[in-house]
């Protein structure tokens, strides 16, 4: 199949082209668009061949539920058997916007689109070309991030037609995803709301709204041996083909180590990557250094992670050592996907 790429343009969408794209849903295809987190790999939420086609172009397996991003509040009443109190106040809050909320799920939703659960995963983007394009594909899109699974997440057009060119029908360009970092996950049907999947929406923020809320142990778990609660943490992830290693520290002892092991390792025969931040990319003495930006503006280094791992697997480099960047307000979520990166190796010094 050809993959067809259309260029939009936020000032002035294409409605021609969204029209085209939402029939393309409707009929059963796959379109990849533009969101403010990642780009999504779009299918109809209520067609569960669609879902066993997302399941197939991703190479993702199926047990992995998919989130089903809506573009109108109400919506939320048609797919969920109950949206308790608390649910609505992060709504009010934060939709639309990067905050995907679990319910027990109605019988709409088909168990395709849930990887066989009885919650079903709901988001409402707040990206304008997400928006219209779901409007143009009925009301229900699901869509996982559109990467091959097992690879970083994709924040322009370019890294999806990477992964999925020639496996689905249409990718609808908006340029680079502003965020960069997927959806803040919390399942709210239980007793008490539980944060699965950590995002620019903070812990902090949704407390401020809702009072306490628990963190999956899994995601803050030094280790990997801890089972996640949404089936998708749990399978190896964003992984450069590079071996990556965070060192942790004070700043000044991070640069000394990583000169230190990006010249041991040069030694033994080894091309080395450095994941830096603009304060300081210009300490490293060797090494193809790649700054996420600066740490004073944290959002430019959630926007630039998944980019720079991607960068990377086109370069020949062996190894890769990143500094940690745990200290931003979002640091949990940049720490979180970075840590998944490197399969939890980290050097602390
Ligand atoms: O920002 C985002 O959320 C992006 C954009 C495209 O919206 N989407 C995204 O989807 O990151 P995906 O499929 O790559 O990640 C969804 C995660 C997976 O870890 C999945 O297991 C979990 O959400 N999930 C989905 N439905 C769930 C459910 N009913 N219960 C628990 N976890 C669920
Ligand atoms: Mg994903």
């Amino acid at each position: 199949m050809e993959t067809q790429i259309r260029k939009l343009d936020y000032e002035a969408i294409d409605m021609n082209t969204i029209e085209e794209a939402g029939r393309v849903l409707k009929e059963g295809g796959l379109v990849a668009f533009p969101t403010e987190t990642v780009y999504g790999l779009g299918g109809d939420a209520l067609n569960p061949a669609s879902s066993e086609k997302i399941y197939a172009a991703k190479g993702r397996p199926s047990d992995n539920p998919l989130i089903v991003h809506i573009a109108e509040k109400a919506d939320v009443y048609r797919i969920a058997e109950e949206v308790p109190e608390q649910a609505e106040r992060l709504m009010e809050a934060f939709w639309p916007g990067p905050l995907t909320l679990i319910f027990s799920k109605k019988d709409l939703v088909p168990d395709k689109t849930t990887g066989g659960l009885s919650t079903v995963a709901v988001r409402m983007p707040s990206d304008k070309i997400a928006a219209a394009f779901i409007r143009a594909s009925g009301g229900f899109v699901a869509a996982p991030s559109a990467n091959a699974s097992g690879r970083p997440s994709t924040t322009t057009a370019a890294h999806v037609a990477e992964d999925l060119n020639g496996r689905i029908e249409m990718i609808l360009d908006g340029g680079q995803a502003v965020i960069g970092l997927e959806s803040t996950i919390v399942d709210v049907s239980g007793d008490l709301p539980v944060i699965l999947r950590p995002g620019v929406i903070t812990g902090t923020m949704i407390e401020a709204v809702i009072g306490p809320v628990e963190t999956d142990r899994a995601v803050i778990a030094p280790d990997s041996h801890v089972r996640p609660k949404a089936p998708g943490m749990k399978y190896r992830h964003y992984a450069p083909r590079a071996s990556l290693t965070i060192v942790e520290g004070e700043t000044a002892a991070v640069v000394a180590a990583v000169n230190e092991l990006t010249a041991k390792a040069e030694a033994e025969g080894k091309r080395v990557g450095i994941i830096a931040a603009d304060e300081t990319a210009g300490c490293y003495e060797k090494g193809l250094v790649r700054s996420l930006g600066a740490r004073s503006r944290e959002e430019e280094i959630s926007r630039h992670l998944f980019e720079v791992l991607r960068g990377f697997d086109e370069t020949d480099v062996d190894c890769i050592y990143s500094e940690s960047f745990g200290d931003a307000a979002i640091g949990q979520a940049i720490m979180n996907r970075l840590l998944k990166a490197a399969g939890h190796r980290v050097v602390r010094v």
